[in-house]
């Protein structure tokens, strides 16, 4: 009822939104309070799951190498590498986010189990590869065998869905700075994650949050690593392009 209630005031205020300002850091709608603990390491338990990736990032699993193993002084040769992704694998033509080229480096160059998307082995491992880079500007290819990915993930974002008949933009741009449920509405750059959010007392991907978002306008929820979710994210960081990574953020 307070849902309907929130939503039909936002969906009155559609009419007089502007948009098509600069894209924002998700950091700049955060409260006071959560911006201060999300800025100190000893207070942000994102970093956590940082450590933990640096963990297994030395580890041998079995017989096979360890990351570290090939990639050695992560903090120069990793340093960048998220600020590309998602991009297309060329042997594949597949788009591939940060979590699945780490799974492809887990499967095909370490021939062990895949770890599983929102595992907590994969949530640490993208979270300490993603912090190798922060502070440098998301930089994705979105020409070449890009654009088609690019252009899909653009469709989607301005389709209208779901039971609630909103699309991404009409929230994402349109009503940015409004409150919903105790939310401030950002610009979904998505250039914090994997991040830490109150609500799920834990570290989470971009596309549990997409997944959330998708719940949240009564549509279609794609499984995690989709390829509609995979070619919104590219989108999402072309609209982000210049913002500095900041993983790991905390959210509410
Ligand atoms: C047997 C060697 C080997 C192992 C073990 C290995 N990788 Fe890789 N990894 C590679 C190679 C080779 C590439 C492709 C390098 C390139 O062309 O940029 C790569 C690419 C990557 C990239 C993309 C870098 C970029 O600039 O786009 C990431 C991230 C990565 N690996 C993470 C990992 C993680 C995490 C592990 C452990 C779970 C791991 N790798 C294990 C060899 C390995
Ligand atoms: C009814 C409005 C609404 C719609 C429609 C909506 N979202 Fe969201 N979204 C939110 C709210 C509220 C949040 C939490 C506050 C924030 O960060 O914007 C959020 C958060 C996000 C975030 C996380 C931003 C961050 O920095 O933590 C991303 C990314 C995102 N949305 C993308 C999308 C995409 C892609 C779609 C379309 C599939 C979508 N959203 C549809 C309201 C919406």
């Amino acid at each position: 009822m307070r849902l309907k209630l929130a939503l039909g005031l936002l969906i009155a205020l559609l009419g007089t939104a502007a948009g098509g300002e600069e894209i924002t850091s998700g950091s700049a709608f955060l409260s006071p309070d959560l911006r201060r603990q999300q800025d100190d390491p000893t207070r942000n338990p994102g970093w956590f799951w940082v450590e933990q990736g640096q963990g297994l990032f030395g580890r041998k699993p079995g017989a096979s190498q360890a990351c570290s193993q090939c990639h050695a002084e992560p903090e120069k040769s990793l340093r960048g590498a998220a600020t590309h992704y998602p991009q297309v694998d060329a042997g594949t033509g597949q788009l591939l986010n940060l979590e699945g080229r780490i799974e492809q480096c887990r499967v095909e160059r370490q021939k062990q189990p895949a770890f599983g998307y929102e595992s907590g082995e994969l949530l640490a491992l993208t979270s300490y590869v993603a912090s190798l880079s922060r502070g440098l500007p998301m930089d994705v290819e979105t020409r070449g065998p890009a654009q088609p990915f690019y252009n899909a993930g653009r469709a989607f974002f301005e389709r209208r869905q779901g039971q609630l008949n909103l699309s991404c933009k009409q929230c994402h741009d349109g009503l940015v700075g409004q409150k919903l449920r105790g939310d401030t509405i950002s610009h979904g750059a998505g250039t914090g994650y994997p991040a830490y959010r109150l609500e799920w007392n834990g570290v989470g991907s971009l596309h549990r949050r997409l997944r959330a978002c998708s719940l949240g306008v009564r549509a279609t929820q794609f499984d995690y690593g989709a390829p509609e979710y995979l070619a919104l994210e590219l989108y999402l960081a072309a609209r982000a392009r210049g913002l500095p990574i900041e993983t790991p953020a905390m959210r509410r």
